[in-house]
């Protein structure tokens, strides 16, 4: 499938929540490109069932992403040529991950200290003959934001796309998004750039576009709990739409694909954020937590949501 990138709006990678059925009902409100959580590039070539069990997809989903991450370009190779990626059209490299155990393995944002090693990395991973996408931070700290850089070494490498997300692996989230430095990257390169940083809802993703003039934007937490963004922001909010239709499709698929205790602990971290700024957002976060079966979470989902 050839993939052109001229989508607007993009669910971001998000570990423990970007699930198949996430996934789902985000495309289903409008999200046009989805990404699972990041992968393990030695994990899926190690053939760990766990690992897996991260890439079941829908055929709502339509442009599937799949964010691996990895800094061997041997392992990446391996990775993006293993079947089970078959079924997807895009490659992300996670170049962002701020956490400790990955950088310290010289992984995730550890890659925008070695732009060389980035570079092969993302060359690696084009032999799984897929459009390669990048996603990064804007540097590693504040006195040096190399983002400009960066994005130019990840076109010259091969990269289709890239997603920068305006804050440094020093912020980790907090503080605010930078998508000033976004559009000077947008300036700087060719391929199309997704800006990710703090869009939660029309208007800042308006702002976040207007201000970095970036081809789209990513998606991560304003997407949580609120699968309705996509279509807030592309003004097609359905006639009578009901936030329970969508945790109840969401819920079904992923009992679909996995098994029920893994449902139920996973959904418990959901139900927190389908419920936030309802009102009695306390008892029905404490009911999804106590649900202790598939039916006892179905009841809390029939009884608290419209
Ligand atoms: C719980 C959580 C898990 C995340 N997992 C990933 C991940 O697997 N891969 C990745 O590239 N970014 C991950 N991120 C970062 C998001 O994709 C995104 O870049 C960041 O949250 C900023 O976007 P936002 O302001 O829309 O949330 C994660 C963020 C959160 C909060």
């Amino acid at each position: 499938m050839k993939v052109d990138f001229c989508h607007k709006t993009v669910l971001a990678p998000i570990a423990g929540y970007s699930d198949v059925g996430f996934r789902k009902v985000c495309a289903m409100r409008g999200a046009d490109m989805t990404y699972t959580e990041m992968i393990s590039a030695k994990g899926l070539v190690y053939g760990s069932d766990k690992t897996e069990d991260l890439l079941h997809t829908t055929f709502s989903e339509k442009i599937k992403c799949v964010q691996i991450f990895g800094s061997e370009p041997d392992f990446i190779r391996r990775a993006v040529e293993h079947k089970a990626l078959e079924k997807f059209d895009v490659i992300d490299i996670n170049m962002g991950c701020p956490v400790p155990k990955i950088v310290r393995n010289g992984e995730g944002s550890a890659l925008l200290e070695n732009i060389p090693l980035a570079c092969e990395v993302v060359k690696a991973a084009l032999s799984g003959k897929r459009p390669v996408t990048v996603k990064f931070r804007i540097g590693v700290t504040s006195d040096k934001i190399i983002a400009v850089d960066f994005a130019k070494a990840m076109q010259d490498a091969g990269a289709s796309a890239i997603t920068v997300h305006g804050r440094t692996r020093a912020q980790l989230y907090s503080g605010k998004a930078d998508w000033e430095t976004i559009a000077k990257v947008k300036n700087a390169v060719d391929i199309p750039v997704y800006v990710n940083g703090d869009i939660t809802d029309k208007a800042s993703y308006d702002e976040a576009m207007r201000i970095s003039g970036a081809d789209g934007a990513m998606i991560a937490r304003g997407a949580l709990g609120n699968p309705l963004i996509f279509s807030e922001i592309k003004n097609c909010v359905p006639d009578g739409y009901s936030l329970k239709a969508d945790i109840l499709t969401h819920f079904d698929t992923l009992l679909e694909y996995h098994h029920p205790a893994y449902v139920l602990a996973n959904f418990k971290k959901h139900i927190a954020y389908y419920c936030r700024g309802m009102q009695g957002q306390k008892q029905i976060k404490l009911a999804g937590f106590e649900a202790k079966s598939i039916d006892e979470m179905r009841d809390v989902i029939e009884k608290y949501f419209v």
